[in-house]
Protein backbone atom coordinates (compact mmCIF):
# COMPACT_ATOMS: atom_id res chain seq x y z
CA UNK A 1 0.00 0.00 0.00
CA UNK A 2 3.04 2.43 -0.61
CA UNK A 3 1.30 4.32 -2.93
CA UNK A 4 -1.75 5.34 -0.78
CA UNK A 5 0.30 8.38 1.32
CA UNK A 6 0.73 9.87 -1.89
CA UNK A 7 -2.19 9.86 -2.97
CA UNK A 8 -3.66 10.94 0.29
CA UNK A 9 -0.71 14.05 0.32
CA UNK A 10 -2.10 14.72 -3.39
CA UNK A 11 -5.80 14.93 -1.65
CA UNK A 12 -4.36 17.01 1.01
CA UNK A 13 -2.82 19.18 -1.55
CA UNK A 14 -5.70 19.63 -3.43
CA UNK A 15 -7.87 20.73 -0.54
CA UNK A 16 -5.76 23.40 0.22
CA UNK A 17 -5.56 24.65 -3.32
CA UNK A 18 -9.02 25.96 -2.45
CA UNK A 19 -12.30 25.15 -4.65
CA UNK A 20 -11.85 27.24 -7.40
CA UNK A 21 -9.54 24.51 -8.35
CA UNK A 22 -12.41 21.55 -7.08
CA UNK A 23 -14.44 20.27 -10.52
CA UNK A 24 -17.12 22.07 -11.30
CA UNK A 25 -19.85 19.77 -10.35
CA UNK A 26 -23.62 20.94 -10.41
CA UNK A 27 -26.56 19.41 -8.24
CA UNK A 28 -28.46 17.62 -10.09
CA UNK A 29 -31.54 15.50 -9.51
CA UNK A 30 -31.62 12.08 -10.17
CA UNK A 31 -34.26 10.39 -12.37
CA UNK A 32 -37.04 7.80 -11.43
CA UNK A 33 -34.99 4.89 -12.96
CA UNK A 34 -31.67 6.00 -10.93
CA UNK A 35 -33.88 6.46 -7.54
CA UNK A 36 -35.23 2.89 -8.48
CA UNK A 37 -31.86 1.46 -8.87
CA UNK A 38 -30.95 2.08 -5.77
CA UNK A 39 -34.20 0.10 -4.16
CA UNK A 40 -33.03 -3.36 -3.82
CA UNK A 41 -30.33 -2.04 -1.82
CA UNK A 42 -32.77 0.09 0.30
CA UNK A 43 -34.66 -3.58 1.24
CA UNK A 44 -31.10 -4.85 2.07
CA UNK A 45 -30.00 -1.86 4.42
CA UNK A 46 -33.79 -2.18 6.03
CA UNK A 47 -33.10 -6.41 6.08
CA UNK A 48 -30.47 -5.55 8.42
CA UNK A 49 -32.57 -4.90 11.13
CA UNK A 50 -33.96 -8.53 11.12
CA UNK A 51 -32.76 -11.18 13.29
CA UNK A 52 -29.60 -13.30 12.12
CA UNK A 53 -32.00 -16.68 12.19
CA UNK A 54 -34.20 -15.10 9.44
CA UNK A 55 -31.87 -13.56 7.53
CA UNK A 56 -29.91 -16.55 7.03
CA UNK A 57 -33.44 -18.48 6.16
CA UNK A 58 -34.36 -15.37 4.23
CA UNK A 59 -37.35 -15.55 5.60
CA UNK A 60 -38.01 -12.12 7.14
CA UNK A 61 -41.00 -10.59 5.80
CA UNK A 62 -41.30 -7.74 3.66
CA UNK A 63 -37.55 -6.61 3.37
CA UNK A 64 -36.42 -10.06 2.33
CA UNK A 65 -39.40 -10.80 -0.10
CA UNK A 66 -38.17 -7.35 -1.87
CA UNK A 67 -35.45 -9.33 -2.89
CA UNK A 68 -36.17 -12.73 -3.91
CA UNK A 69 -33.54 -14.13 -5.32
CA UNK A 70 -30.75 -13.31 -2.62
CA UNK A 71 -28.48 -16.18 -1.08
CA UNK A 72 -27.72 -16.15 2.42
CA UNK A 73 -24.05 -16.91 3.67
CA UNK A 74 -23.63 -16.15 6.90
CA UNK A 75 -25.45 -14.27 9.90
CA UNK A 76 -24.55 -13.08 13.05
CA UNK A 77 -24.69 -10.12 15.68
CA UNK A 78 -27.66 -10.28 18.77
CA UNK A 79 -29.13 -6.50 18.30
CA UNK A 80 -27.82 -5.84 21.89
CA UNK A 81 -23.96 -6.06 22.45
CA UNK A 82 -23.05 -6.66 18.85
CA UNK A 83 -25.70 -5.58 16.03
CA UNK A 84 -27.14 -7.84 13.63
CA UNK A 85 -25.32 -8.24 10.41
CA UNK A 86 -26.06 -10.42 7.65
CA UNK A 87 -23.55 -11.98 4.53
CA UNK A 88 -24.63 -13.12 1.01
CA UNK A 89 -24.59 -13.18 -2.51
CA UNK A 90 -27.36 -11.07 -5.25
CA UNK A 91 -26.18 -13.06 -8.51
CA UNK A 92 -28.77 -10.69 -10.13
CA UNK A 93 -26.90 -7.71 -9.12
CA UNK A 94 -24.06 -9.26 -9.75
CA UNK A 95 -22.51 -8.85 -6.23
CA UNK A 96 -22.12 -9.95 -2.45
CA UNK A 97 -24.38 -7.84 -0.31
CA UNK A 98 -22.83 -6.90 3.26
CA UNK A 99 -25.81 -5.55 5.80
CA UNK A 100 -25.30 -4.18 9.05
CA UNK A 101 -27.94 -2.93 11.21
CA UNK A 102 -28.82 0.42 12.37
CA UNK A 103 -30.15 1.74 15.53
CA UNK A 104 -33.20 4.13 16.79
CA UNK A 105 -32.55 7.84 16.31
CA UNK A 106 -32.09 8.10 20.23
CA UNK A 107 -29.71 5.65 20.56
CA UNK A 108 -27.75 6.77 17.50
CA UNK A 109 -27.96 10.47 18.73
CA UNK A 110 -26.82 9.07 21.87
CA UNK A 111 -23.64 8.38 20.32
CA UNK A 112 -22.74 10.95 18.13
CA UNK A 113 -23.38 13.64 21.51
CA UNK A 114 -22.34 12.66 24.29
CA UNK A 115 -18.95 13.38 25.75
CA UNK A 116 -17.39 10.26 25.90
CA UNK A 117 -16.31 9.71 22.06
CA UNK A 118 -13.32 10.91 20.30
CA UNK A 119 -11.04 10.61 17.12
CA UNK A 120 -8.50 7.53 17.12
CA UNK A 121 -6.39 5.86 14.69
CA UNK A 122 -7.87 2.45 13.43
CA UNK A 123 -6.45 -1.23 14.71
CA UNK A 124 -2.88 -1.88 12.64
CA UNK A 125 -3.78 -5.62 13.40
CA UNK A 126 -7.75 -5.37 11.37
CA UNK A 127 -6.05 -2.63 9.24
CA UNK A 128 -2.65 -3.16 8.28
CA UNK A 129 -0.75 -0.26 6.40
CA UNK A 130 -3.22 2.27 6.98
CA UNK A 131 -1.85 5.22 8.16
CA UNK A 132 -2.56 6.29 11.81
CA UNK A 133 -3.63 10.42 10.38
CA UNK A 134 -6.30 8.36 9.60
CA UNK A 135 -9.34 8.86 12.32
CA UNK A 136 -12.69 7.36 13.25
CA UNK A 137 -15.03 7.99 16.17
CA UNK A 138 -14.10 5.21 18.74
CA UNK A 139 -17.36 3.92 19.53
CA UNK A 140 -17.76 3.20 15.33
CA UNK A 141 -14.76 1.98 15.49
CA UNK A 142 -15.66 -0.65 18.57
CA UNK A 143 -18.43 -1.71 16.83
CA UNK A 144 -17.08 -2.52 13.36
CA UNK A 145 -14.46 -4.40 14.93
CA UNK A 146 -16.67 -7.00 16.91
CA UNK A 147 -17.94 -8.62 13.52
CA UNK A 148 -15.19 -7.80 11.07
CA UNK A 149 -13.39 -11.04 11.23
CA UNK A 150 -16.23 -12.87 11.01
CA UNK A 151 -17.59 -10.59 8.07
CA UNK A 152 -14.66 -10.66 6.37
CA UNK A 153 -14.76 -14.76 6.40
CA UNK A 154 -18.38 -14.87 4.92
CA UNK A 155 -17.43 -12.14 2.39
CA UNK A 156 -14.40 -14.16 0.95
CA UNK A 157 -16.66 -17.15 1.09
CA UNK A 158 -19.63 -15.63 -1.04
CA UNK A 159 -17.58 -14.48 -3.71
CA UNK A 160 -15.66 -17.77 -3.98
CA UNK A 161 -19.26 -19.99 -3.99
CA UNK A 162 -20.85 -17.52 -6.32
CA UNK A 163 -17.57 -16.90 -8.41
CA UNK A 164 -18.50 -12.86 -7.98
CA UNK A 165 -16.14 -10.02 -8.12
CA UNK A 166 -18.11 -7.27 -6.55
CA UNK A 167 -19.06 -6.36 -3.22
CA UNK A 168 -21.51 -3.83 -2.19
CA UNK A 169 -21.79 -2.52 2.07
CA UNK A 170 -25.20 -1.79 2.82
CA UNK A 171 -26.40 -0.09 6.27
CA UNK A 172 -28.48 2.72 8.00
CA UNK A 173 -27.75 4.79 10.79
CA UNK A 174 -25.18 3.26 13.04
CA UNK A 175 -24.89 0.05 10.47
CA UNK A 176 -24.74 2.69 7.58
CA UNK A 177 -21.05 3.88 9.95
CA UNK A 178 -20.25 -0.08 10.18
CA UNK A 179 -20.62 -0.24 6.74
CA UNK A 180 -18.57 2.90 5.90
CA UNK A 181 -15.38 1.45 7.88
CA UNK A 182 -16.04 -1.72 6.44
CA UNK A 183 -15.16 0.03 3.00
CA UNK A 184 -12.11 0.78 4.35
CA UNK A 185 -11.70 -2.41 5.86
CA UNK A 186 -12.56 -5.24 3.21
CA UNK A 187 -10.50 -3.98 0.48
CA UNK A 188 -7.09 -4.54 2.96
CA UNK A 189 -7.87 -7.85 2.78
CA UNK A 190 -9.10 -8.53 -0.28
CA UNK A 191 -7.86 -7.83 -3.50
CA UNK A 192 -9.08 -8.44 -7.62
CA UNK A 193 -13.43 -7.44 -7.06
CA UNK A 194 -14.62 -4.09 -6.91
CA UNK A 195 -16.40 -2.39 -3.87
CA UNK A 196 -19.19 -0.14 -3.43
CA UNK A 197 -21.25 0.97 -0.07
CA UNK A 198 -24.23 2.67 -0.20
CA UNK A 199 -25.54 3.74 3.18
CA UNK A 200 -28.46 5.68 4.47
CA UNK A 201 -28.74 8.47 7.24
CA UNK A 202 -24.99 8.17 8.00
CA UNK A 203 -23.53 9.79 11.11
CA UNK A 204 -20.15 11.52 10.19
CA UNK A 205 -17.78 8.77 11.16
CA UNK A 206 -14.20 10.04 11.27
CA UNK A 207 -11.53 13.01 10.47
CA UNK A 208 -10.72 14.33 7.14
CA UNK A 209 -8.05 12.20 6.27
CA UNK A 210 -10.66 9.77 6.82
CA UNK A 211 -13.09 11.31 4.72
CA UNK A 212 -10.91 11.72 1.95
CA UNK A 213 -9.57 8.03 1.77
CA UNK A 214 -13.01 6.94 1.85
CA UNK A 215 -13.66 9.29 -1.01
CA UNK A 216 -10.81 7.55 -3.70
CA UNK A 217 -12.70 5.93 -6.14
CA UNK A 218 -16.28 7.08 -4.81
CA UNK A 219 -17.02 4.24 -4.34
CA UNK A 220 -19.39 5.64 -1.29
CA UNK A 221 -23.04 7.02 -1.41
CA UNK A 222 -24.63 7.81 1.31
CA UNK A 223 -28.08 8.99 1.22
CA UNK A 224 -29.73 11.76 3.66
CA UNK A 225 -33.54 12.12 4.11
CA UNK A 226 -35.13 15.54 3.92
CA UNK A 227 -34.48 17.59 7.30
CA UNK A 228 -32.79 14.17 9.28
CA UNK A 229 -30.06 15.33 12.28
CA UNK A 230 -27.89 12.65 12.26
CA UNK A 231 -25.90 13.23 8.91
CA UNK A 232 -24.82 16.40 10.75
CA UNK A 233 -23.61 14.99 13.67
CA UNK A 234 -20.81 14.81 15.58
CA UNK A 235 -20.01 18.68 14.03
CA UNK A 236 -16.90 19.47 11.75
CA UNK A 237 -16.14 21.76 14.62
CA UNK A 238 -14.94 18.40 16.28
CA UNK A 239 -12.83 17.58 13.21
CA UNK A 240 -15.84 15.01 12.21
CA UNK A 241 -16.00 15.02 7.67
CA UNK A 242 -17.96 13.16 5.41
CA UNK A 243 -16.65 11.49 2.10
CA UNK A 244 -17.88 12.44 -1.21
CA UNK A 245 -21.21 10.76 -2.69
CA UNK A 246 -24.32 12.70 -0.84
CA UNK A 247 -27.40 11.80 -2.11
CA UNK A 248 -30.10 13.97 -0.82
CA UNK A 249 -33.78 13.32 -0.29
CA UNK A 250 -35.64 17.03 -0.52
CA UNK A 251 -38.98 17.68 0.68
CA UNK A 252 -40.50 17.39 -2.82
CA UNK A 253 -38.86 13.93 -2.67
CA UNK A 254 -36.70 14.71 -5.41
CA UNK A 255 -33.08 13.09 -4.87
CA UNK A 256 -29.91 15.55 -5.65
CA UNK A 257 -26.20 14.69 -6.15
CA UNK A 258 -24.12 17.09 -3.72
CA UNK A 259 -20.74 17.23 -5.00
CA UNK A 260 -17.83 16.98 -2.76
CA UNK A 261 -17.74 16.41 1.46
CA UNK A 262 -19.99 18.17 3.25
CA UNK A 263 -21.79 20.60 0.87
CA UNK A 264 -23.21 23.33 2.45
CA UNK A 265 -25.86 24.34 -0.16
CA UNK A 266 -29.19 24.79 1.12
CA UNK A 267 -29.88 21.41 -1.18
CA UNK A 268 -27.53 19.20 0.43
CA UNK A 269 -27.81 18.06 4.65
CA UNK A 270 -24.80 20.57 5.83
CA UNK A 271 -26.48 23.60 4.47
CA UNK A 272 -30.59 22.50 4.53
CA UNK A 273 -29.70 21.05 8.47
CA UNK A 274 -27.12 24.25 9.81
CA UNK A 275 -27.94 23.11 13.80
CA UNK A 276 -30.04 20.25 15.45
CA UNK A 277 -32.71 22.81 15.88
CA UNK A 278 -33.60 22.76 12.50
CA UNK A 279 -33.52 19.09 12.02
CA UNK A 280 -36.05 16.64 12.42
CA UNK A 281 -35.02 12.87 14.10
CA UNK A 282 -38.59 11.33 12.94
CA UNK A 283 -36.54 11.68 9.01
CA UNK A 284 -34.26 9.61 10.05
CA UNK A 285 -35.44 6.01 9.28
CA UNK A 286 -37.00 7.45 5.85
CA UNK A 287 -39.29 6.81 3.99
CA UNK A 288 -36.25 6.11 1.41
CA UNK A 289 -38.18 5.87 -1.82
CA UNK A 290 -41.20 4.14 0.26
CA UNK A 291 -38.50 1.85 2.37
CA UNK A 292 -39.04 2.71 5.52
CA UNK A 293 -35.95 1.84 8.04
CA UNK A 294 -36.00 -0.42 11.72
CA UNK A 295 -39.85 -0.58 11.32
CA UNK A 296 -40.20 -3.38 8.94
CA UNK A 297 -38.88 -6.87 11.28
C1 LIG B 1 -21.44 22.13 -3.54
O1 LIG B 1 -22.11 22.00 -4.77
C2 LIG B 1 -21.85 23.05 -5.65
C3 LIG B 1 -22.73 22.84 -6.88
O2 LIG B 1 -23.92 23.50 -6.73
C4 LIG B 1 -20.40 23.12 -6.01
O3 LIG B 1 -20.16 24.20 -6.87
C5 LIG B 1 -19.58 23.27 -4.73
O4 LIG B 1 -18.22 23.22 -5.04
C6 LIG B 1 -19.94 22.16 -3.76
N1 LIG B 1 -19.29 22.39 -2.48
C7 LIG B 1 -18.33 21.60 -2.01
C8 LIG B 1 -17.86 21.91 -0.63
O5 LIG B 1 -17.86 20.69 -2.63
Amino acid sequence: MAHLPVVLLALASFATAGPALRPRQAITSLSAAQIAAYKPYTFYAAAGYCEPATTLAWDCGANCEANPGFQPVASGGDGDATQFWFVGADTKLGTVIVSHQGTDPSQILALVTDSDFFLDSLSPTLFPGLSSSIEVHNGFANEQAKTAPQVLAAVQTALSQFSLKKVTIVGHSLGGAISLIDSVYLPLHITGVTFQTIVYGLPRVGNQAFADYASIGSTVTHINNKEDIVPILPGMFLGFHHPTGEIHIQDSLAWDTCPGEDNESDLCSTGDVPNIFEGDESDHDGPYDSVLMASSC
